[in-house]
């Protein structure tokens, strides 16, 4: 009977997955053993063959959807972010002590989450574990989660302080199949790294298959699809799914900060941030550096017809990323380092209305797959299939008031996206270098300085032996300082120092 039953599921699937035209993912069916069939079945199941078709179509701009938009035809239709959406955190320093008092003020009211989107699968870094549970070599050896959550201990407890209020910072945390395990189980062996467990909320974000060029779902294996996480911008989807929108209502948050994993330097729940996009009466902002190089793997925050969005490096031509403007600086130069700001209402009506108009993405890549004649497995050495993404800015262009912030790249942005081995940017080296580089110039600025092993005082400027020499090694614990406030006054074992000792205080 279960055999008879389970044969006729596998004609009801072969049948659905036919008229889909994708019948030949059970080409290999007869050949698969009870359990790989099993487990082919129920990937093949939770599949919407109708709607990979409909996406494929639209991504490849027939099936009535928007094609999807070529370099050469954005170039004439992007124009610069204008000054009146801009607030910056250098050129309007004097307004910083306000829409930061604002930021904790609303963290203390407990209407502030952090969203952090952790589903990527860290192809180019190369490692098999989610990219938040690495470690670049700190002295404390602390992992990027590791250090996000400590910022969040203590923006509470800066917001808790000045407030007198008890306050949480609900974080989220986007994973996709591919690391929601792993990514839960290192949470659980470190504690929740000392925050409430109920205030780390995991979801999982949809995958996707890869298709050929011809639309066609490639297997992976014989008895597995080739899958993939549908991009950060699957957010919007994975928070309907998971009734995420309604979670946070119920815990009052009306302000969501969303950010990528990979930034060392990431200011969680910033309440600079979080301050100016409220002053300005936004639903939306994005936090942007200055991009100073044409080919910086960034997106740009720009106007497209008008409409905000974020032009992604992958799409933008070399020669409008080259041109300048009369300053001389890059004329695209609002570099996005993927910190946005989003009210919950604005989230409610994303989820509600606009997701299924945001467009795929298409990336062309070299995807290993088993050839569906031969049944040989093929490392391709040139692109022979895509991937469909949606990116997490693409709701920008919904929002009624959108702002831009610019902050220093040395204070709020190093990326972690390469091994070291692979090229000089980017890597492990450059993002512990960053932040090693910020904390010392937090004690130059506390009125501290830095004396070597014979007690000599070293120069603020250390002498430098080669580009991956740095002298002075000081981390010091989020615990202790968010963004630079107070370390002079917090002696002892938080200043990390190998070799180096830190001298506190004034003097
Ligand atoms: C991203 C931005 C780019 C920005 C750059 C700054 C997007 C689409 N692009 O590019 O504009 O200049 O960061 O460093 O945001 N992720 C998921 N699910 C996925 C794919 C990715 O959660 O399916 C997460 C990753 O875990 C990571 C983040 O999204 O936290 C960014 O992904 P990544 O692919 O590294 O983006 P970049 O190409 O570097």
């Amino acid at each position: 009977m279960e055999a008879d039953g389970a044969a006729a599921g596998a004609a009801a699937l072969g049948q659905r997955l036919a008229e889909g035209g994708q019948g030949h993912v059970l080409r290999f069916w007869p050949e698969l053993g009870a359990e790989a069939r099993r487990a082919l079945a129920a990937e093949l199941r939770d599949m919407d063959v109708a709607e990979i078709n409909r996406f494929f179509r639209r991504a490849r701009g027939d099936g009535g959807g928007a094609a999807e938009v070529t370099a050469a035809g954005l170039d004439a239709r992007m124009q610069p972010v204008p000054r009146d959406v801009l607030g910056s955190a250098s050129r309007d320093r004097e307004l910083l002590p306000r829409w930061e008092s604002r930021g904790l003020a609303e963290i203390a009211g407990s209407r502030v989450a952090a969203l952090l989107l952790a589903g990527g699968q860290g192809t180019r870094l190369g490692v098999p574990y989610p990219k938040g549970m690495y470690d670049v070599g700190l002295p404390s050896r602390k992992t990027l989660f590791h250090l996000q959550a400590q910022r969040l201990r203590r923006l509470q407890q800066l917001a808790e302080e000045q407030h007198g209020t008890h306050c949480n910072i609900p974080w989220y945390i986007m994973t996709s199949g591919r690391t929601m395990e792993s990514t839960k189980e290192f949470f659980v062996k470190h504690h929740y790294f000392g925050l409430k467990k109920e205030n780390v909320i995991f979801f999982q974000q949809g995958m996707l298959p890869a298709l050929g060029f011809d639309g066609k779902i490639l297997l992976e294996e014989k008895g597995k699809v080739a899958m993939a996480p549908d991009g950060n911008g699957g957010l919007y989807r994975a928070l309907g799914a998971h009734g995420i929108v309604e979670d946070m209502e119920r815990r009052g948050v009306q302000s969501v900060h969303v950010y990528c994993v990979d930034n060392i330097l990431v200011k969680v729940a910033d309440p600079r941030f979080i301050g100016f996009c409220l002053e300005k009466g936004a639903d939306c902002g994005a936090k942007v550096v200055e991009k100073t190089n044409p080919t910086e793997p960034v997106g740009v925050v720009c106007r497209v017809d008008g409409v905000y969005q974020v032009v992604e490096y992958s799409e933008i031509s070399l020669a409008t990323a080259q041109k300048r403007g009369p300053d001389g600086r890059l004329l695209f130069n609002a570099g996005n380092i993927a910190n946005h700001y989003f009210t919950t209402a604005f989230l409610k009506d994303v989820v509600n209305t606009y997701e299924p108009q945001l467009q795929h993405h298409v990336a062309e890549k070299k995807i290993p797959h088993v050839d569906i004649t031969t049944g040989q497995r093929i490392q391709p050495e040139k692109p022979n299939g895509i991937k469909m993404e949606k990116f997490v800015f693409d709701i920008f262009q919904f929002s009624k008031k959108f702002v831009v912030y610019e902050v220093l790249r040395e204070d709020e942005f190093s990326p972690l996206k390469n091994a070291d081995s692979q090229n000089g940017k980017d890597n492990p080296t450059t993002a512990r270098h960053a932040l090693m580089s910020l904390h010392h110039c937090w004690v130059l600025n506390a009125g501290g300085h830095f004396v070597d092993e014979n007690g000599t005082r070293i120069p603020a400027i250390p002498r430098l032996k080669d580009a991956n020499d740095l002298p002075i090694q000081c981390e010091i614990s989020p615990l202790i300082s968010y963004g630079g406030e107070g370390p002079c006054h917090c002696p002892g074992p938080p200043f990390w120092s190998s070799f180096v000792r830190c001298i506190t205080g004034s003097t």
